[in-house]
């Protein structure tokens, strides 16, 4: 398609949009009387507005059931999560045994990692990006502490090249290759938080698998905005947040997957508690843990369904609309975007450069040269919410859901008049 920077064209994009109906299930924001272009999406969602009625339905319950609602609320509380397996399941492509909702991300990072990392003399090593995502580096950090392991012997980094923004998957392997048969776990933001990089993860799941480590991954960029197929690629397990692309809310509920293969086994180690317990003999109240089929086995307290509520609310969404359509509006919205960018580029003299590789998502890293930080305010005054990444880093990640191509288009005009005032 050849993109035209004009108002007229990019109206005529979202009357084609199947997906512009959905603009209207969300709250957005208002900065000076009028809605915000929203880019940041993939820090926190925005409220889809059914979200109300799923949370007041659990508060009228609890105010008109109390303790019954666990069991007599229409959607009674004790088994609420599990609603949520089917639907999130054809997010992330598994299968709805493989997932389970609890707990918040790194939180449940660190659970899969007491099941999954299990360091011995001889194959004990963790390969991740450089840079990762600061609280997974802590989490690398506090685990090999905790296996009394040394930090700088145990965590490998893989590396961008010299004066590249991206890492290459060949760079990926050739690691995995290196590291042999001292491999112990890999673990990789599949997509990345600062340049919006997609792993290419069916392949380095390949990889680490066939060296005879563990492979997981953290999803939390990935989910609801890539096609992930985490049972057929052979993923061992990963976890995601649901505030992002999921639109369930600050700092919501976290998804799990765990491979097939790990559930229904009792040899593997887990830190456990009575809502990981089979359903039908948990209140016997008796001392055995006899875990869920599922992956509920790693669920370990009764679930908080007030935050599980949201997420159930934007599943529905999810199932309304599939990853296909959000998909197939996401290439077009970001390639429209990305244009806009050349062609403002093009206009003012050259300030800033997408560092984001064509394997993305929706999301575009911009980098701003120069003084980036009045740029950046200057948006957000006239409403462009976006983010700021040290050192020079703008994030603009339109989420296919509720961004229009006119949002695109008058993003480009207040980026213009941004820079030619500096
Ligand atoms: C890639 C990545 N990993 C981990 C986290 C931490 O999430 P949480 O605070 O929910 O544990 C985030 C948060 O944004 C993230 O982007």
């Amino acid at each position: 398609m050849k993109f035209q920077n004009t108002l007229s064209f990019a109206r005529e994009l979202d009357s084609q949009d199947a997906l512009a109906p959905y603009r209207k299930e969300f709250h957005f924001p208002k900065v000076n009387g009028s809605e915000v272009i929203y880019f940041t999406g993939n820090s926190l969602g925005l409220q889809p507005k059914r979200t109300k009625a799923f949370v007041d339905e659990i508060m009228k319950d609890w105010r008109e059931l109390a303790v019954e609602g666990h069991f007599y609320a229409e959607r009674s509380w004790w088994d609420y999560h599990e609603r949520l397996a089917k639907p999130l399941a054809k997010v992330v492509g598994a299968k709805p045994a493989e997932i389970s909702v609890m707990n918040s991300l790194t939180v449940n990072l660190h659970l899969l990692m007491v099941s999954f990392y299990r360091p011995t003399k001889k194959r004990y090593k963790i390969l991740c990006e450089e840079k990762a995502f600061p609280s997974d580096q802590y989490m690398f950090q506090s685990q090999i502490k905790f296996h009394k392991l040394e930090i700088s012997d145990t965590l490998v980094e893989i590396k961008k090249r010299e004066g590249e923004n991206f890492w290459r998957t060949e760079d990926v392997l050739a690691k995995i290759n290196e590291i042999g048969d001292e491999l112990a776990l890999v673990l990789i933001g599949g997509v990345n938080y600062y340049n919006g990089q997609v792993f290419d993860m069916k392949t380095i799941t390949r990889a680490g698998k066939e060296a005879g480590a563990m492979v997981g991954w953290d999803l939390a960029h990935a989910v609801g905005n890539i096609q992930l197929q985490l049972h057929d690629w052979d993923v061992d397990f990963a976890a995601w947040c649901s505030y992002k692309y999921m639109n369930s809310g600050p700092g919501n509920a976290s998804g799990i997957y765990v491979h097939e293969r790990y559930l229904n086994r009792r040899d593997i180690p887990r830190f456990e508690g009575w809502w990981g317990t089979k359903k039908e003999t948990r209140f016997l109240m008796q001392p055995e843990f006899d875990p869920m089929e599922t992956a509920d086995a790693w669920q370990i307290s009764n679930a908080p369904v007030l935050a599980v509520a949201p997420y159930l609310a934007s599943l529905e969404m999810f199932e309304e609309v599939g990853m296909q359509a959000l998909i197939k509006k996401r290439n077009l919205i970001v390639s429209y975007l990305e244009f806009i960018l050349q062609e403002i580029d093009k206009e003012v003299e050259s300030s800033f450069e997408i560092i984001t590789p064509q394997d993305r998502g929706t999301q575009l890293s911009v980098f701003l040269h120069g003084e980036g930080r009045p740029l950046f305010d200057y948006l957000m005054e006239k409403g462009v919410i976006t983010d700021w990444r040290e050192p020079n880093v703008i994030r603009l990640a339109p989420a296919p859901f509720y961004c229009s191509y006119e949002d695109m288009y008058r993003f480009g005009q207040i980026l213009k008049e941004g820079i030619t005032k500096k």
